[in-house]
């Protein structure tokens, strides 16, 4: 497309995008920068880029799928290359998939950095991927420990703190919904580095919020109970430990990740404005039962 075509089509969406600035260095840096196919610009420009981490299957894909119904653009992250191109495909709509280690921070700087040179600033981010190692306490190696950690809690911090930056610079008031558990309130001895993690993202989702504010970037966060995924496959496969956990949910049932989606989906919306710093949680009533396990 040649320069001057490209011009005009970013000067209509300069109030979208940011500054002044912003625009000139996006016309100035075409072609060679943004190395992008004319379907592909045209794509940046109508909708908010949603980025979801773990979205390859689960409740990320599901976060991923209301997200789109809301009218985002979505943008899939995961450690699984092959799922997460897979799960873009099925969800159509130029949905992007991207590869990366949401445990390894130079990968998250590295796929912001992509994210935004290709298709434009993140708007919403869903900070999902998640492990959870259960093992016993007393037999947790430090290395296991830090692997939930890496993920759970400083991935989850490196790409908030990313996508804020983006926000800030773009001068976008955006929306970031972080993954926490009910475990981040009531804890159970086989997963100690999920539950300290969980309960780490829930007090990161307020120092965030308290932070960004100024810059109205709103952080909150979801905490689910028993929801039926591939993280759940061992308590479905196991009548006793599904009767266990039916003694303790409100509800008498699993919830699914589309439930969790629809929250997030409501989070990450203008519905949601004026909330902020909060941990919403998804667990048919379990933690108002006040057991641990
Ligand atoms: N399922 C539940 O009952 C439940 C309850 C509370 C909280 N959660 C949380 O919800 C989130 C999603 O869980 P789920 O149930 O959909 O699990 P899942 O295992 O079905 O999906 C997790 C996704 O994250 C991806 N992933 C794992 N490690 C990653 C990494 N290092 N980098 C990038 N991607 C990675 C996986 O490939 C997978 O696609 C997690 O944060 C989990 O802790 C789940």
């Amino acid at each position: 497309m040649p320069k001057a075509i490209l011009a005009i089509v970013i000067y209509r969406l300069w109030p979208k995008y940011g500054n002044f600035d912003t625009f000139l260095g996006l016309v100035r840096q075409y072609p060679t920068h943004l190395n992008l196919s004319y379907s592909e610009q045209v794509v940046m420009s109508d909708k908010p880029i949603a980025l979801v981490t773990g979205g390859a299957q689960g409740i990320g894909l599901a976060c991923a799928k209301a997200l789109a119904d809301d009218g985002a653009r979505i943008v899939l992250a995961d450690i699984n290359a092959h799922e997460v191109q897979a799960a873009a495909t099925e969800m159509g709509n130029d949905t992007v998939g991207i590869a990366c280690d949401m445990g390894d921070t130079d990968q998250i700087t590295a796929m912001y950095d992509e994210i935004e040179a290709k298709h434009g600033p993140v708007s919403i981010l869903v900070n999902n991927a998640g492990i959870a190692l259960p093992g016993d306490f007393l037999d947790t190696s430090i290395e296991q420990f830090r692997q939930v950690i890496d993920v759970n809690l400083v991935g989850v911090f490196a790409s908030l703190q990313r996508a804020a930056k983006g926000m800030v610079s773009h001068k976008i008031e955006g929306a970031i919904v972080n993954m926490s558990s009910i475990n981040a309130v009531v804890a159970i001895p086989t997963i100690a580095a999920y539950c300290s993690s969980k309960g780490g993202v829930m007090q990161l989702t307020k120092s965030a919020s308290l932070a960004l504010a100024p810059h109205n970037i709103r952080v909150n966060a979801v905490g689910p109970g028993s929801i039926d995924t591939a993280m759940l496959a061992s308590v479905n496969a196991n009548p006793e430990a599904m009767k266990m956990v039916m003694s303790r949910t409100p509800m008498q049932r699993i919830g699914s990740a589309k439930e969790v989606g629809d929250t997030v989906a409501f989070l990450a919306s203008k519905k949601a404005s004026y909330i902020t710093g909060e941990t919403i949680y998804i667990d048919g009533g379990r933690l108002g039962m006040n057991y641990t396990c």
